[in-house]
């Protein structure tokens, strides 16, 4: 089996991380946050500068996996500047397009993505947000070291059902 690449992706190649987005957002309405009918309204610039932000890594990183030269996953983190929560990266948009599930394509980006993180000097811990019914994503990052350390009730709400999230962190050694 051919293994995935993991890669950062050249802001000009945006239609493709647009084109996968949207897949994440319309393929599993209930694993984030965000809604596929907030997103496909975004104009090109928004893409673009979403793109160009990660590839710079201001305040924030995106890693691809790419398969035969198509992107098939990804997973991104994003930090503040705020002198008592910048050693804090929240884990996000993590997914792999359902054809290409349990290969390890999603360890092999969430490793990067550790590894990128805990290379930032001022970074000591990530954490996320999952959906408590996502038995893969949370088997994902307990495998990866993440581990539930508290719950929210009720706080994604779609289709008019309620679901509740585990938090997770995984702290880097110092
Ligand atoms: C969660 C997701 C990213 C996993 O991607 P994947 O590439 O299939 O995962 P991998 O093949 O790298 O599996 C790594 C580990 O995750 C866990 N895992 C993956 N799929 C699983 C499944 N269907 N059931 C249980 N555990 C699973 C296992 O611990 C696995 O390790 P193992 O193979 O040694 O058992 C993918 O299922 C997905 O995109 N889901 C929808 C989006 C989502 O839930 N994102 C998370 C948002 S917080």
């Amino acid at each position: 089996m051919t293994t995935a690449e993991i890669i950062t992706l050249p802001p000009e190649r945006w239609p493709e991380a647009k084109y996968l987005r949207l897949e994440a957002l319309r393929e599993e309405p209930t694993a984030f946050a965000s809604s596929y009918e907030d997103e496909r309204a975004f104009s090109d610039d928004i893409w673009l500068a979403r793109l160009k932000s990660a590839y710079e890594r201001d305040k924030n990183m995106t890693f691809y996996a790419q398969l035969e030269g198509a992107l098939v996953g990804m997973a991104g983190a994003g930090w503040s500047a705020k002198i008592k929560l910048r050693h804090v990266a929240e884990v996000y948009g993590v997914y792999v397009s359902p054809p290409m599930r349990g290969r390890g394509i999603a360890a092999l980006l969430i490793r990067r993505l550790l590894e990128e993180l805990q290379s930032l000097a001022q970074i000591e811990k990530a954490s996320l947000t999952v959906n408590s019914e996502s038995i893969a994503a949370v088997a994902l990052y307990e495998k990866l070291g993440f581990e539930i350390v508290g719950a929210a009730k009720r706080e994604l709400k779609v289709a008019g059902q309620y679901y509740h999230l585990h938090y997770m962190e995984h702290h880097f050694e110092s």
